[in-house]
C-alpha cells in the first residue's frame, strides 16, 4: 500500500464509525502561550477537553502536522541517528469528546490494525497504565480488561507514569494511556528474544505505533490533577512509522514517505544510501529536516533570531551542517528538495505546492548566509580543538561560535562529539544569560490557575454589533511579568476585539455605578478571550458594563480596511504572486508584509497609493457576511492566509472587488478611511517586503509633518524661489570652498614649516632643538608637520605648543638616537609637562602629544620640556 492509501484508509475507517474528518491545524501555534508548534494532534482540541468550548462534532478524525523540537516533547537530537524518530511527522488521530471511551477506542484500533491493515496479531503488544501512588491513581483495569479480550496476556504489559500517562505539557489536559507497539524483527530474532522484553527499550524494530490516551484530568499549574467535566479519547498514530510497517521495512526512511527525498540526495551528491554510516545519518537528517523547515515556513514562520523562528533556523543549520560535512555540500542544496516535497504532498497539504517558489527562496538565502560563516567557524573550531588538549570545550568559546558565527549550541555539541570532546554547556548558558539580561525586553509570564466564578462556557464576542455591553466575570487569574502583577479576566460576553488577524486588541473600561477599571489589552488564549487589567475590581461577582474606547476603535477599523485595499492594490499592480506574510493594524499605523522579490519602485508605490485612494473616494460600502461556508468563500476568490485555521464557516469582508476572509473590524464605507499614505517600503527577509502606511487623520498628520519640514527648509535657505536649485547651489559653493581651503591650508603649513626650520637652536652635543609657541594652528596639520620635520631634521628635538581660548596643545618629537643615548621618553615627558596646561597626554618614546584646558601654561610647559630633554 502506498502511503497516500494508508492515510486515506485511516480516515475512511473512522468516517465509517461516524467520525467527522477535519483538516490539520497549522503546525505553527498562534494562540497558545504554552506552545510554539503543534506537538500533538490534540492541541487544536485542547479547549474542548478543558470544557472551554463545545465541539462541532462528538467524534473527529484527522491527520495532523506535528513538530517535536522544543519543550516537553523534543526528539531533535535523535533524528538521523536512529531510523524511526522525526522532527516533523503526521499524526493520525481519532477523538471522542465526551462520547465513546476506552472500550471503543481499543476495539477500533485493534480492528483497524488487524482487519484493515492486516498486521499480524502476534506481533502486536499493548501497554496499560499500572497506576501511580504519588498521584493517587489506580491501575487502569478497565483498559486491561478490554485488551485481555483481544490479545493473549503475554502481549499485554503494564507501564509506569513515564510511559503510560500522557501529558501535553507542564499543565493542561492529560490522562492514562494505552500504547500499541509492534515487533517487526525477523522470525529468527523473535524466537531468540521475545518481543515482550523489548517493548519500550529503545529497540528500533520493536516500536510504538499508536498511543490511545484517555483524557480525564487537567494538570494545574500547581502540579495537582483535577477531574475534567467529561471523559475524552485522544489517539495518535505515527503515520511514518505505520507506513514503514505496512511496507515491510525496518526503517521509516525506507518507506515511500522518505525515499523520494533520499533518491534525490543520492543523485545530487553521487553517493549511495546504505553504504556509509555517516552519509546515511546525514541523508536522514536532511530528509527529515527539510520537511520540518518547509512545513513551518508554509504555515507562516520564517527563520529568525528569536523564538519559533530561531528553532527553525537551528533545524535548518543542523541540516546544512550535515550536508556540508558528510555529503560535501558547499553550495545551497536543501531548497532543491522543496520541489520533491511539494509534489509528494500536493493532495493532502497543497500549501507547499502553492508557495513553493517562496519557500525555496527563503531556504536558499538562509543556506547561503549560513554556509558563509560555517566554513570560517569550522576552521576556528578545528584550530581550537587541536591547540587544546582538555576534554572540555569552554563555554566562552561555544558562545563565540554562537554569537559570531551563528552556530546553535546543538551544532557545537555535535562537532564536539565528533571530535571526542564535551562542551561546557553551563558556561555557555551563563554567557547567553548574560547577553540576554543585557537586552531583555519582555520576560516570560508566570501565571496562577484560574479562579472560576461561573463555569458557563460562552465568552462570545459581540463587538461587531455593539461597543458596550452588560457583562459578568466568568473567571480570572493573576499573572506576573517583569515583577509586575496584573490580572486576566474572562467575561460571559465581550464587545472587546481580541488581538487577531494583525489587528491589535481593544482597550477601554469595565464600569459599574461610577466605578471604572481600565482594560489595557484584549487577546485570545486558545479559545478564551482574555482582558488584561492591572487590578481586580473589588467585587468581581457583580455586573459590569464593558465599554470599548470608541475613537481608537474607529481609527483602527480605518487602518484595517485600508490594509485590505492595500493588499488588493499590491496584487493588482505588482502581480498575484503577492501574498500576505504578516500584518499589524493599530489605531495610528499599519504594517503589511508580503512576498515579492524586488524592491517596490517609487513609481509603483505611487500607483499603489493612488489605487487605494481611488477606492476611498469611491466610498465603497462594507459587505460583511458572518457565516459563509469556507469552500464557497474560497470559490468566490476570497483571500485566505496560509497558516490560519479556518472553521467550516467563515466571515467574509467585501469592499467592491476586495474580498477577504477576515475576523477584524472595518469601516462601514471606505470613505471613512479619508486618506491613505505610504510612509516607507523596506525588506524584512528573503523575498518578503514591508510597507508601512497611515490612514485618515494620521495620514494628515504625517503630511503636515512633511510640509513643516519643507517649510523649515525654505526658511533655513532664506526663502528661495525654488528650493532644489538653491540647495544644489549651496552644495556646489561648499565644495569649491572646501577645495580652496585645502589649498590654503597646505600653503600655510608650508610657510609654518619654513618659519620653524629657521628657529633651529643648538641643544647639547650634536643635537639641536626647535621650541616654539604657535598661534592659531590647526591641530591635525601640526601633527603632520611635526612628523615631516622629525624625518627631515634627524638631530633635532621638536617641542611645540599652541593655545587658544580654553584649549592648549603640546607636541614633542625626540630623535631616535637621543632617546637611546639618554633613555628619554617623550610620552613620560609630555605627561609631566601637560600638568602645566591642566591636561594629560601620552604616546611613544619618540613622539607624544598632549591636550589641556589652560593656554596660559603653554610657555611654562615648553620651558620645562626643554629642560627635560637636556636643554638649559
Ligand atoms: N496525545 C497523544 C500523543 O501525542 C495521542 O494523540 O501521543
Amino acid at each position: 500500500m502506498k502511503s497516500a492509501e494508508i492515510r486515506q484508509k485511516f480516515l475512511d475507517f473512522f468516517e465509517g464509525k461516524n467520525h467527522k474528518v477535519v483538516s490539520s491545524a497549522p503546525i505553527v501555534q498562534k494562540n497558545d502561550p504554552t506552545l510554539m508548534f503543534t506537538n500533538a494532534g490534540m492541541n487544536q482540541f485542547k479547549d474542548i477537553f478543558l470544557g472551554n468550548r463545545d465541539s462541532e462534532a462528538r467524534r473527529v478524525a484527522d491527520t495532523q502536522k506535528c513538530l517535536r523540537v522544543s519543550g516537553k516533547h523534543n526528539d531533535l537530537e535523535e533524528v538521523g541517528f536512529d531510523t524511526y524518530h522525526h522532527t516533523m511527522f503526521e499524526m493520525l488521530g481519532n477523538w471522542s469528546f465526551g462520547d465513546y471511551f476506552k472500550k471503543e477506542a481499543i476495539n477500533w484500533a485493534f480492528e483497524l490494525l488487524t482487519k484493515e491493515y492486516k498486521l499480524p496479531e502476534k506481533d502486536l503488544y499493548a501497554t496499560v497504565f499500572e497506576g501511580d501512588e504519588s498521584e493517587g491513581l489506580a491501575p487502569d483495569s478497565e483498559a486491561l480488561d478490554h485488551w485481555k479480550k483481544l490479545l493473549p496476556e503475554q502481549q499485554i504489559l503494564m507501564g509506569n507514569k513515564r510511559d503510560n500517562f500522557w501529558e501535553m505539557g507542564d499543565a493542561g489536559p492529560c490522562g492514562p494511556s494505552s500504547e500499541i507497539h509492534i515487533d517487526v524483527r525477523t522470525e529468527e530474532e523473535k524466537r531468540k528474544v521475545p518481543g515482550r522484553e523489548l517493548v519500550n527499550q529503545g529497540h528500533p524494530q520493536v516500536i510504538e505505533i499508536w498511543n490511545l490516551v484517555f483524557i480525564q484530568f487537567n494538570r494545574r499549574t500547581d502540579g495537582k490533577l483535577e477531574n475534567l467535566p467529561e471523559k475524552h479519547v485522544d489517539t495518535g498514530m505515527g503515520f511514518e512509522r505505520l507506513c514503514m510497517v505496512m511496507q515491510g521495512k525496518t526503517s521509516s526512511y525506507d518507506s515511500d514517505v522518505f525515499t523520494p527525498l533520499i533518491r534525490h540526495l543520492e543523485q545530487r551528491f553521487g553517493k549511495k544510501y546504505g553504504a556509509d554510516k555517516m552519509v546515511d545519518v546525514a541523508m536522514r537528517v536532511v530528509a527529515d529536516h527539510i520537511r520540518a523547515i518547509s512545513f513551518t515556513i508554509a504555515d507562516g514562520q520564517l527563520p529568525s533570531n528569536t523564538g519559533a523562528g530561531y528553532v527553525i533556523r537551528r533545524i535548518l543549520r543542523r541540516a546544512v551542517r550535515y550536508g556540508y560535512r558528510y555529503l560535501g555540500a558547499e553550495e545551497p542544496f536543501l531548497f532543491e528538495l522543496c520541489e520533491v516535497l511539494a509534489s509528494q504532498f500536493s493532495d493532502v497539504f497543497p500549501e507547499l505546492a502553492k508557495q513553493k517558489d517562496f519557500i525555496e527562496k527563503v531556504i536558499k538565502e538562509e543556506e547561503q548566509s549560513f554556509l558563509k560563516t560555517l566554513a570560517v567557524g569550522t576552521k576556528l573550531f578545528n584550530q581550537y580543538v587541536e591547540k587544546r588538549h582538555e576534554k572540555m570545550i569552554e563555554g566562552v568559546f561555544a558562545f563565540e561560535l554562537y554569537d559570531t558565527f551563528g552556530f546553535p549550541i546543538d551544532l557545537t555539541r555535535l562537532m564536539a562529539i565528533e571530535a571526542g570532546k564535551d562542551v561546557d554547556e553551563k558556561g555557555f548558558e551563563a554567557k547567553l544569560e548574560e547577553q540576554k539580561s543585557r537586552s531583555r525586553t519582555a520576560s516570560a509570564k508566570e501565571e496562577t490557575d484560574w479562579v472560576v466564578l461561573n463555569d458557563q462556557r460562552s465568552n462570545e464576542f459581540v463587538g461587531y454589533d455593539v461597543l458596550a455591553a452588560p457583562v459578568s466575570i466568568l473567571r480570572y487569574r493573576k499573572l506576573r511579568q517583569k515583577n509586575k502583577e496584573f490580572y486576566q479576566l474572562v467575561l460571559d460576553q465581550t464587545p472587546f476585539y481580541p488581538e487577531g488577524g494583525g489587528q491589535v486588541g481593544d482597550t477601554g473600561v469595565i464600569s459599574s455605578n461610577g466605578y471604572s477599571l481600565p482594560i489595557r489589552n484584549t487577546y485570545r488564549e486558545n479559545e478564551l478571550i482574555v482582558h488584561e487589567v492591572d487590578q481586580l475590581p473589588e467585587n468581581p461577582e457583580q455586573k459590569f458594563t464593558a465599554i470599548v474606547d470608541e475613537p481608537k476603535r474607529l481609527d483602527t477599523a480605518g487602518h484595517h480596511s485600508a490594509t485590505h485595499l492595500l493588499h488588493q492594490a499590491l496584487r493588482s499592480i505588482l502581480g498575484t504572486h503577492v501574498q500576505q506574510r504578516g500584518s499589524l493594524v493599530t489605531h495610528n499605523y499599519l504594517r503589511f508584509d508580503f512576498s515579492h522579490f524586488n524592491k517596490v519602485t517609487n513609481e509603483e508605490l505611487r500607483q499603489v497609493e493612488q489605487f487605494v485612494n481611488e477606492k476611498v473616494r469611491a466610498n465603497l460600502p462594507l459587505q460583511e457576511e458572518r457565516a459563509v461556508p469556507v469552500e464557497e468563500a474560497k470559490q468566490r476568490g476570497a483571500m485566505a492566509l496560509f497558516g490560519e485555521k479556518y472553521g467550516e464557516t467563515v466571515r467574509v469582508i467585501t469592499f467592491g472587488d476586495s474580498v477577504e476572509l477576515c475576523g477584524g473590524i472595518h469601516v462601514g464605507y471606505t470613505g471613512r478611511i479619508g486618506l491613505f499614505r505610504i510612509r516607507s517600503e523596506s525588506a524584512v527577509a528573503a523575498g518578503v517586503r514591508r510597507i508601512e502606511a497611515v490612514a485618515s487623520r494620521y495620514a494628515e498628520a504625517w503630511m503636515y509633518n512633511k510640509e513643516d519640514e519643507l517649510a523649515s527648509a525654505y526658511i533655513a535657505m532664506k526663502n528661495p524661489q525654488k528650493l532644489i536649485p538653491a540647495l544644489e547651489n549651496l552644495q556646489n559653493e561648499n565644495k569649491t570652498l572646501q577645495e580652496q581651503l585645502a589649498v590654503l591650508q597646505k600653503e600655510k603649513a608650508g610657510t609654518l614649516r619654513e618659519m620653524l626650520e629657521k628657529q633651529v637652536k643648538p641643544l647639547h652635543g650634536n643635537y639641536r632643538i626647535i621650541c616654539e609657541k604657535l598661534e592659531g594652528a590647526d591641530v591635525d596639520a601640526v601633527k603632520d608637520l611635526v612628523f615631516e620635520l622629525k624625518n627631515k631634521l634627524k638631530d633635532t628635538v621638536i617641542l611645540l605648543g599652541a593655545g587658544t581660548e580654553g584649549k592648549a596643545n603640546l607636541w614633542l618629537a625626540i630623535p631616535d638616537e637621543l632617546v637611546k643615548e639618554k633613555s628619554l621618553d617623550a610620552g613620560n615627558i609630555i605627561r609631566e609637562i601637560a600638568r602645566e596646561i591642566k591636561g594629560g597626554g601620552g604616546g611613544q618614546p619618540v613622539f607624544a602629544t598632549a591636550g589641556g584646558k589652560d593656554p596660559e601654561g603653554v610657555d611654562r610647559a615648553l620651558a620645562q620640556g626643554r629642560e627635560m630633554v637636556g636643554g638649559d
